[in-house]
């Protein structure tokens, strides 16, 4: 599109059924607020919008755990969601909630228009029940196997381990989230999308024109859902938490959370307009506005088939012009749940490193699962922090604010010639607003933050190769041209990195004496490769301060702590625990008569893959016992181990050999065999235990 006149920017609503983390981040949040930013240091008109999403079943199935209501689940998230995205920076114009009036209204009427255009198909059709729970198992309700993948654990509307959307009914070997029963099947009136309508144009509009825009693994993955074929899609549920279904004969039955969601983003922008002063609907609706999507990779379906179709079917909205979807963040080679609690959670980020926003923000951005994957590990986040923005960036300012200081009390300093160096250095500072737009411009904000990042560099070369420290000794007038140069760089960086790095922007600016972003007369982003003085000889600079600070291990290692108790948790609440067995009598139990002892030889069965054969003393004698642990242990790493025998057990042949006594073991929950081995160093063979 030319240049546009405005921008829409979404960011995919959270549910409310949990706090964000740095998945959410890394794969939504911050690319956006990237963008945001960077559109509006350009001084571009923005409307950035999100909010809470919190309709739909991971609602319900929280309140149920929890033993609340569902509005109790989404108040105390929504409160925790907007916090936190306002204490890391997330600059929303506005975050709202789906649970507000204007948005029922706006989802509402958006039905009702389509209802009334004759653009659903109304069907009675059969949908999986749970009679036991007196209850239509739609979406989360239901796990079974993909149809697509075989994943086991799918969900009745989408598949977390494919990304394929499809119909509860398509699940094989369907089971109830909420009883554990097969459900039955029971005959239920919706409102269907027929997407198969849509077909042909989303053809020509995704497949056609979108081939070279879109990302790979967004159109990728559009492209072959529509070239498998596209099915009508019920958009209403039988459920009692939601936006009620504005038709008649609907009843007990609300719009699917899918179908009101997205439309979030619009009365988001309502919300804004209304307190803004200005108008919604050219953010919507006029055909100059770029809408983006800023989502996960799951969200793909729904914002580039289905929400476009409904967008479509009204007839008066824009389209996205691009959906820039991330790919899934892991943590320390797991993949991040909620429900599992292996998550690096926002609200508590912010707690355990205050006023450290820029350095989850840089390292979340390095690291950004924009084509495949990738993995946060504590490790990494430490070591972009200690090497990189303390190394270089907080490095190079610091020693450019303290020369000015000791040198200059503070004043930039007159250049005279400048030397080819400094004049290529010049020349290359304007060069990177439009290297950084570039690769912003193509949703690469891995590479537009190294781009950034080279500017440090830049700067760190620069005054190691020209030394003002030595050259103050014997050339004056040269140690005030390379300040001089290195004070540019440093409000280049200042200007450069808001858009990645807002907090050090501020403080960096504040650092040398120059108005914020949002002020009259501040530095603008296109004042970077306009002038080549950002810093006029005769301005004052402020106090210098510590950009960045070091990260201990000490703190990494606590983050690592919480996140091994994570694991211990889980571990605990999944063990399987072998059902205890009947009560047996204190003379059932005397009649067991167990022994310390010592394996005193051991060799292995031949031809038999678990058995080894054991010389163990008792105390009463050398006895053999052919015990099942030939997978768990070699012959030589036993010999001399102090084991629990059951001497009285009638003994019995394996293999023909007779087995005369049984060593107690237990298992790992990795299956590998231990022996139960009481504390009995110092104690004989043949002591009894009782
Ligand atoms: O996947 C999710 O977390 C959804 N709540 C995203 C919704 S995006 C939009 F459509 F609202
Ligand atoms: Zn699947």
């Amino acid at each position: 599109m030319s240049t546009p006149k405005r921008y829409t920017i979404t960011a995919a609503l959270p549910y409310t059924n949990g706090p964000v983390h740095i998945g959410h981040l890394a794969g939504v949040y911050v690319p956006a607020d990237i963008y945001a930013r960077f559109q509006r240091l350009q001084g571009k008109d923005v409307a950035f919008v999100c909010g809470s999403d919190e309709h739909g079943v991971p609602i319900t199935i929280k309140a149920k755990k929890e033993g609340i209501t569902p509005q109790q689940v989404v108040d105390k998230y929504h409160a925790i969601i907007k916090k936190s995205f306002e204490d890391f920076g997330i600059t929303f114009d506005n975050y709202s909630r789906t649970s507000a009036k204007i948005h029922h209204d706006t989802a509402s009427d958006f039905f009702e228009k389509l209802y009334k255009d004759g653009k659903f198909i109304e069907e009675v059709t059969e949908q999986l029940y749970d009679a036991e729970a007196n209850q239509f198992l739609a979406d989360r309700f239901i796990v079974g196997t993909c149809p697509k993948c075989g994943f086991e654990e799918s969900y009745g509307d989408q598949c977390e381990n494919c990304g394929t959307s499809h119909n509860a009914t398509d699940l094989i070997n369907p089971k109830s989230a909420i009883t554990g029963a097969t459900p039955t099947l029971k005959e239920t009136k919706h409102w269907f999308l027929p997407l198969d309508q849509y077909e042909p144009w989303l053809k020509e509009w995704i497949v056609e024109g979108h081939k070279k825009d879109w990302k790979t693994n967004v159109y990728g993955q559009c492209k072959s859902w529509i070239d498998d074929g596209l099915r009508p899609r019920a958009v209403t549920r039988d459920l009692d938490w939601g936006i009620p279904v504005p038709a008649p004969g609907a009843e007990g039955k609300v719009l699917y959370v899918w179908f009101d969601a997205p439309i979030g983003y619009i009365s988001s922008t309502k919300e804004w307009a209304k307190r803004e002063g200005k108008d919604w609907e050219p953010y919507w609706k006029d055909e100059d506005t770029k809408l983006l999507h800023f989502i996960g990779k799951d969200n793909i379906v729904f914002h580039c088939i289905i929400f476009p179709s409904m967008l479509k079917a009204d007839g008066s909205y824009i389209l996205p012009n691009n959906v820039p979807a991330n790919e899934f963040l892991n943590l320390e080679g797991n993949k991040i749940s909620t429900s599992k609690n292996w998550a690096v959670w926002l609200h508590e980020y912010l707690e355990d490193f205050p006023n450290q926003q820029d350095v989850l923000r840089y390292a979340l951005t390095a690291n950004a699962p924009e084509t495949k994957d990738n993995d946060f590990t504590w490790a990494d986040f430490q070591a972009r922090n200690n090497n990189e923005l303390v190394a270089i960036f907080g490095n190079f300012i610091n020693r450019v604010v303290v020369l000015t200081h000791k040198y200059y009390n503070g004043v930039v300093p007159a250049a005279s010639d400048f030397s080819e160096v400094d004049e290529q250095t010049l020349k290359e500072l304007q060069a990177y607003p439009a290297v950084i737009e570039s690769s912003i411009e193509r949703y690469r904000f891995r590479e537009a933050q190294m781009e950034l990042m080279n500017v440090a560099r830049l700067g760190n070369k620069y005054l190691a190769d020209e030394e003002p420290w030595k050259s103050i000794k014997t050339d004056e007038e040269r140690t005030k041209t390379v300040m001089y140069v290195a004070l540019q760089i440093a409000s280049v960086l200042a200007v450069l990195s808001e858009p990645f790095l807002p907090f050090t922007s501020e403080k960096l600016k504040k650092m040398l004496n120059v108005s914020p972003s949002a002020v009259e007369g501040s530095l603008a982003w296109n004042d970077v490769s306009l002038k080549q003085e950002l810093l006029p000889t005769g301005h004052t600079i402020g106090k210098g301060e510590l950009l960045f600070s070091k990260i201990e291990d000490e703190q990494i290692q606590k983050q690592l702590d919480k996140l091994q108790a994570s694991k211990a948790m889980n571990e605990a609440a999944n063990r399987t625990i072998t059902p205890q067995k009947d009560t047996c009598t204190f003379d059932d139990f005397t009649k067991l008569d167990m022994r310390v002892g010592t394996i005193i030889e051991a060799e292995k069965m031949p031809k038999a893959k678990k058995l080894l054969v054991l010389k163990v003393d008792t105390g009463i004698a050398i006895r053999t016992i052919v015990s099942g642990i030939a997978e768990s242990f070699t012959a030589e790493e036993i010999i001399g181990k102090k084991v629990t025998v059951l001497v009285n057990l009638a003994p019995r042949a394996l293999r023909g050999v007779d087995s005369e006594g049984m060593i107690l073991m237990t298992e790992t929950p990795d299956g590998k065999l231990v022996f139960v081995n009481p504390d009995t160093d110092g104690v004989d063979n043949g002591a009894t235990i009782n």
